[in-house]
């Protein structure tokens, strides 16, 4: 496997003196000489359109970013990490999420996902439980608390919360019963204080109902779980909504509907396996950050659903993103002399234009844009179009006071779905999940660790014992 810095490689000092010459270039201009561009510069992965065309980048670009990926090791990679094997080495462990939605999956995965069904079956089918409760946190939260905003169907009230501050869990039980509620309590290791705290307040206010989730049986059956589905330790918690932790989210979608989510993931697991990396989607939007990282220098990287549904994927592909490649130190333990992952923020659209848009059209910084067009309904994709154009063209008016003038020249992508439904959503969570893991392989860092969190998880139990 390739452990040398990226700058080593060859692509990588062609890519930044071929820079250079982008820096004058604007894609007001850019479009107007190259009329095919808005087709070229687009890839089609199994029910999602990615159109890149807005990105400052030619075809020359876009070959000596294949040969980064290339001189990188990507096959090698790629192929370790589907196959189960070891590609998080501070942990001596593998990153097999795609076994959980493998057509083929391990016997204790099949084994669960068919508990997981009859237990979900049960609970919507027989009301006897008006409420669940989810009770996690990160990716114990994120993932099913995504899935159940954008595709519950109604039959049951699924709450999840959170934070240790009380009042958040009081919100998940307001009106709700303790004889009519189910706390489905998520935690890998079942230790994490806050949601160890949460489950404890549940079962003070009365709770008489647990699931657990977690690989820590025994801990789990010792709080008093009457069910433990597993989780295991070669699936990271922020790729864990695959697995039984995604069970408050296919109690609020039904056991098919999950199905489907599963089916979405695994058609892009296939297509990231086999399409060329010229025509790969995860390949191509982990490229396409790269060179905005690396070698346009954007500190940042925005996402902007136009869908209601997927208002929570923002802080669902913070954690994906910034806590898998928030790094800053190489697999060989040395620090990296490149930026790695942009912080990524986002709102939904059209309400983020009324918020945050000002800076992304006339701020200093150039922020990268992700648009997701869900295909809602024609105002949506008529507002992200606009978006997108003006960002990339601005105006050419010099009549215009400064103030009135949009520069463009402002990098973004469409990812088009043609609805929300649980398989495109599927679709969509698996193909930032690979673009995370080809811009870990480029950088060189392993994407699958989170040792920088762990201080501050140590830290408030010392400070509470002090007090
Ligand atoms: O924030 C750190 C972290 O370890 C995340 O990676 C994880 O998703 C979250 O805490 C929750 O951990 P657990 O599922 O063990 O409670």
């Amino acid at each position: 496997m390739n452990l040398t810095p990226p700058t080593a490689c060859p692509a990588w000092a062609r890519l930044a003196a071929h820079a250079e010459g982008w820096r004058t270039l604007h894609l007001r201009e850019i479009f107007a000489h190259d009329v095919t561009r808005a087709v070229q510069f687009v890839a089609e992965a199994p029910g999602v359109r990615y159109d890149y065309s807005r990105q400052r980048m030619g075809a020359i670009t876009l070959r000596l970013l294949s040969h980064l990926a290339e001189q990188r090791g990507l096959g090698q990679w790629r192929e370790a990490l589907l196959s189960g094997k070891v590609v998080n080495t501070t942990e001596n462990r593998a990153a097999w999420h795609t076994a959980l939605r493998s057509a083929t999956p391990p016997r204790e995965v099949a084994d669960t996902l068919q508990r997981m069904r009859v237990l979900a079956s049960e609970i919507r089918g027989r009301k006897a439980f008006q409420r669940v409760v989810n009770l996690g946190t990160g990716g114990s939260d994120l993932g099913p608390r995504l899935l159940a905003d954008a595709l519950s169907d109604g039959a049951l009230d699924v709450r999840f919360a959170a934070n240790v501050d009380p009042r958040d869990l009081a919100h998940a039980l307001e009106g709700a019963r303790p004889e009519e509620t189910l706390f489905v309590i998520v935690s890998k290791t079942f230790a994490t204080q806050e949601t160890m705290a949460n489950a404890a307040a549940a079962k003070a206010w009365g709770g008489k109902h647990f699931f657990a989730v977690s690989s820590n049986v025994a801990a789990a059956q010792r709080f008093g779980a009457s069910e433990v589905l597993p989780m295991w330790d070669w699936v990271g918690g922020r790729y864990s909504v695959w697995s039984a932790a995604g069970f408050a989210a296919q109690c609020a979608m039904g056991p098919e509907n999950f199905d489907d989510f599963l089916l979405g993931g695994r058609e892009i697991d296939e297509h990231f396996a086999a399409a060329p990396l010229e025509k790969n989607v995860p390949v191509l939007m982990a490229l396409a950050g790269v060179w905005n990282a690396n070698f346009l220098g954007c500190a940042t990287q925005a996402v902007l659903p136009y869908a209601n549904a997927l208002r929570l994927l923002p802080a669902y592909l913070q954690q994906l993103e910034m806590e898998s490649n928030g790094k800053r130190v190489d697999r060989t333990g040395r620090e990296v002399e490149y930026a790695t992952a942009p912080v990524l923020w986002g709102a939904e659209g059209t309400v983020s234009q009324h918020s945050f848009h000002q800076l992304l059209h006339q701020g200093t910084q150039i922020v990268p844009a992700d648009f997701i067009d869900a295909g809602e309904n024609d105002i949506l994709v008529a507002h992200l179009q606009a978006q997108a154009d003006a960002l990339a063209y601005g105006t050419d008016d010099p009549s215009l006071p400064s103030y009135r003038q949009y520069p463009g020249n402002r990098p973004s992508s469409i990812l088009s779905l043609d609805k929300v439904t649980p398989r495109n959503l599927g679709r969509l969570i698996a193909l930032y999940e690979h673009k995370v893991f080809v811009q870990g392989v480029v950088w060189n860092i392993n994407s699958f660790d989170q040792w920088g969190v762990e201080l501050g998880k140590q830290l408030p139990t010392e400070i509470l014992s002090r007090r």
